[in-house]
């Protein structure tokens, strides 16, 4: 037997859901710039749930459903107030939040299609829910509940201030989330469909991509990002910074790529994004810091930034707390685990690889009272 480090290079299944071929990432088939460009989150949780983009019809219906399940129990609510609010970080309490919320569901373990569709609605639908009540509960605020007539990102942006957002908020928003929903066989993806590989339930299959996506190396890289920023504090301090970083063998968050060696294409609209809004809230420091980062680590280095380094100035920029950035990614990747999941459980077979052992030989047993 012998192994590859972290399985890279492995091709570990077949997916029609979102592809990197050359550098180019497609959802179904469609670019991402294109879709980034033009498409609103809804469409794309459409896409990469039926294979192809709706009608507008079946986009109308999609939103119908998605406002009427946006409500989460208030047993969900009731238990967050008793999670140790300020102490604990957003993922952990939507990872418990996200487990909570099979316990209400009395389908749960139905395995049927449909009742695993409707699942895949309800959990879209309430994990922004969660991730807001959670964010308002620690500021001793109320929770605000979801309006029916906004948008997926309006919603959120909504949920999370009690205001209605600008556009230019909700537009920067919508794309962020186009640009996180999916990403092929990455390790929380990958995670959840190892876990419904067992036959285990949706809600399982999510609770364990969200622990997956909380580390550093992946999700949780964008409040990484932002804590370097502050760190760095101004663009005269990044050279010694990085320098220094360099001279230290130590990681750069949000840079680099298992797959990518030509630079994540998200990148780019992120970016774009950064200078945009940076420029509107005044603050183009961010976005100036972040630049003169990617040029030193680049030339010094050879590794490009993933999606996670400009994300991070563009949360800050649309004034959302810096641990609220990687539940976000997980707001946006469930629609990409769920059609993952869903893809799993139509064509299943338990995933199970093998270890190659490199363990002591063979031991005899010593009792207790002898060693
Ligand atoms: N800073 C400094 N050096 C790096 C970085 C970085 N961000 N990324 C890779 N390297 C170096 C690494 O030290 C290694 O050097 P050497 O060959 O001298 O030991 C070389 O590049 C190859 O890296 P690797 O760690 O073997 O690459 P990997 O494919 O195992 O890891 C990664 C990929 C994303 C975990 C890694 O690049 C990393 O830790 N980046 C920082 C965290 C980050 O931004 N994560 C978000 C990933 S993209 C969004 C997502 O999917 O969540």
């Amino acid at each position: 037997m012998s192994t590859t480090r972290g399985l890279e290079g492995i091709v570990a299944t077949t997916s029609s859901v979102s592809s990197i071929i050359d550098n180019v990432l497609t959802y179904q088939g469609y670019e991402i710039d294109d879709l980034a460009e033009h498409a609103s989150f809804e469409e794309v949780v459409f896409l990469l749930w039926n294979g192809r983009l709706p009608k507008e019809s079946e986009l109308e219906n999609l939103k119908a459903q998605l406002a009427e399940h946006s409500d989460i129990p208030s047993e969900i609510i009731e238990q967050m107030k008793s999670y140790p609010l300020n102490s604990i970080h957003p993922m952990a309490a939507l990872r418990t939040a996200i487990s909570s919320l099979g316990l209400y569901d009395a389908e749960a373990d139905v395995m049927e299609e449909e009742a695993n569709q409707l699942k895949a609605i309800k959990l879209q639908a309430k994990i922004p829910t969660i991730v807001t009540t959670f964010s308002r509960l620690r500021e001793g605020k109320e929770p605000v509940s979801p309006r029916k007539d906004l948008g997926f990102a309006a919603n959120f942006l909504y949920m999370l201030t009690g205001e209605e957002p600008e556009e230019i908020s909700v537009n920067a928003f919508n794309k962020a989330l186009v640009l996180h929903a999916d990403h092929e066989l990455n390790a929380s993806t990958f995670t959840a469909r190892v876990c419904v590989a067992t036959l285990s339930d949706v809600y399982s299959g999510i609770t364990a991509a969200i622990g997956a996506l909380k580390g550093p190396l992946h999700g949780g890289a964008n409040e990484a990002v932002m804590k370097m920023l502050n760190e760095i504090g101004s663009v005269e301090n990044v050279e010694p910074y990085i320098r220094k970083a360099i001279d230290n063998k130590e990681k750069i968050m949000g840079f680099g790529h298992r797959v990518y060696k030509n630079g994540d294409p998200r990148a780019k609209h992120l970016k774009e994004m950064s200078k945009k809004l940076t420029e509107i809230t005044g603050e183009s420091k961010w976005y100036e810091m972040s630049v003169k980062i990617d040029e030193l680590f680049t030339s010094e280095k050879g590794i490009l930034p993933n999606v996670d380094f400009y994300s991070a100035s563009v949360y800050h920029s649309l004034g959302i707390d810096h641990d609220l950035f990687t539940p976000i990614f997980a707001v946006s990747r469930t629609s990409g685990w769920l059609a993952h999941i869903l893809e799993q459980y139509s064509n299943n077979r338990l995933i199970r690889p093998r270890a190659e052992y490199n363990g002591p030989g063979k031991q005899v047993y010593i009792p207790l009272e002898k060693r």
